[in-house]
Order: structure tokens, then C-alpha cells, then sequence
């Protein structure tokens, strides 16, 4: 695929931060070769669709709920990432598995960040702030985050990047979440983001 900038997807379900990372990395230009042309939320209320709106791009919701199954939860998402001819989706707090008919569909064009140094806190039931709980209550005195492809097996695809955070005394899983998000997300994943987007463009992935 010779062209000069990869459509990117941005699958989210909360606040989004991460997306947010995204927009700021294509702004300040480390983000180069894609553009975030559609998010999409399972989560109608995340502040992440005001961000995709505040900076003009197009947000959708899209119901598990309404729709009554996995499977028609994925095909209205799939139909929406073959309407906007999406290269490359990015998970960022994104909260619903998606099935292997799902992601075998774009192998290594998925891609997650997660907020650990998989293969620690990671796999089912390792999300958001119960993945800070964890480090904290194994005593680990460094974390960090990994973007990794994302594949059938939860947060089991190829590591991309990972980066350590040191955990402070004192530490709550509030803040342990903050620091891990400041220090390690929001650097590596528009960072992962590029460098995939460079590799799609090139024809190379
Ligand atoms: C973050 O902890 C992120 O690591 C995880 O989801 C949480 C919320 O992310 N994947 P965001 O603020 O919605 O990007």
C-alpha cells in the first residue's frame, strides 16, 4: 500500500487520553505518516468521543447493547472501518474483547496499549486501574506500559514497544495510573503509531 498517509482507527472506551496523545503527536508532528480519521466508542458517555468531536473528527458509537450480540457488534465496526478505508486501528482504553473472526481479519494492523510490562499484569481480567492495583500489591518497584498487535489471546500479540516507570513510595493505584500514563503511554504509543504507519506506507507491513 504506496500512499502518503495511513488511515488510522482509534478504538476507545473511556476518557481518551491515549487518543488525546494521538491528536497531540500529529499536531506536533511526530506523527507523521497517518492521520486519525474515526474513533469509534462502545461506551456512548467517554469523554473520548468530545475529544475526536473538538478536533473534528468523526466519532461513533457503536452499542454492544443495542446490537444484542458479539458478532453484530463487530460486523457494524467492521462496516465502519471499510466505509472510512481504515489501515491500521488502535485499541486505546478500549474495554471489549474482540473475537479471533475479529482480529485474524487484520493481522498486524491492530495494535494496544496496555498499561504493564507484559508479560506481567496482563491477560483476562488485567484492565485499567486493577492492573496498578496488582504491581502494587506484588511490591514490583518498576512497571510501565507495552503497545503490542493485538491477536486472538488477551494482550497476547507481538510486543512493539514497552517502557519501564518507576514505582514511588507511597504509590495508589491513582497515582501509579497517572505516572505510568504521563511517563510511558502517552510516549510510546504515538511513537508505535508512526513507526507502524511508516512500515504501511512503505508497503513493508
Ligand atoms: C489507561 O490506563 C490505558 O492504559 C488503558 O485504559 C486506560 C484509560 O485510557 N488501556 P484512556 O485515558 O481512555 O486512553
Amino acid at each position: 500500500m504506496l500512499k502518503n498517509k495511513a488511515r488510522i482507527a482509534v478504538l476507545v472506551s473511556g476518557g481518551g487520553t491515549n487518543l488525546q496523545a494521538i491528536l497531540d503527536a500529529e499536531k506536533s508532528g511526530i506523527i507523521h505518516s497517518g492521520e486519525v480519521v474515526l474513533v469509534i466508542s462502545n461506551n456512548k458517555d467517554a469523554y473520548a468521543l468530545t475529544r475526536a468531536a473538538n478536533a473534528g473528527i468523526q466519532g461513533l458509537y457503536i452499542s454492544k447493547k443495542e446490537l444484542k450480540s458479539q458478532a453484530a457488534f463487530e460486523a457494524a465496526v467492521i462496516n465502519a472501518l471499510e466505509e472510512y478505508r481504515i489501515d491500521l486501528i488502535v485499541l486505546a482504553g478500549f474495554m471489549s474483547i474482540l473475537s479471533e473472526q475479529f482480529t485474524s481479519r487484520y493481522p498486524k494492523r491492530i495494535i494496544n496499549i496496555h498499561p504493564a510490562l507484559i508479560p506481567s499484569f496482563c491477560g483476562k481480567g488485567y484492565y485499567g486501574l486493577k492492573v496498578h492495583e496488582a504491581a502494587l500489591e506484588k511490591g514490583v518497584k518498576i512497571t510501565g506500559a507495552t503497545v503490542h498487535f493485538v491477536n486472538e489471546i488477551p494482550d497476547g500479540g507481538e510486543i512493539i514497544a514497552q517502557k519501564a516507570v518507576q514505582v514511588e513510595d507511597g504509590d495508589t493505584p491513582e497515582t501509579l495510573q497517572r505516572r505510568v500514563m504521563e511517563q510511558a503511554e502517552w510516549v510510546i504509543l504515538p511513537a508505535s503509531v508512526e513507526k507502524i504507519c511508516v512500515a504501511l506506507c512503505s508497503g513493508e507491513s
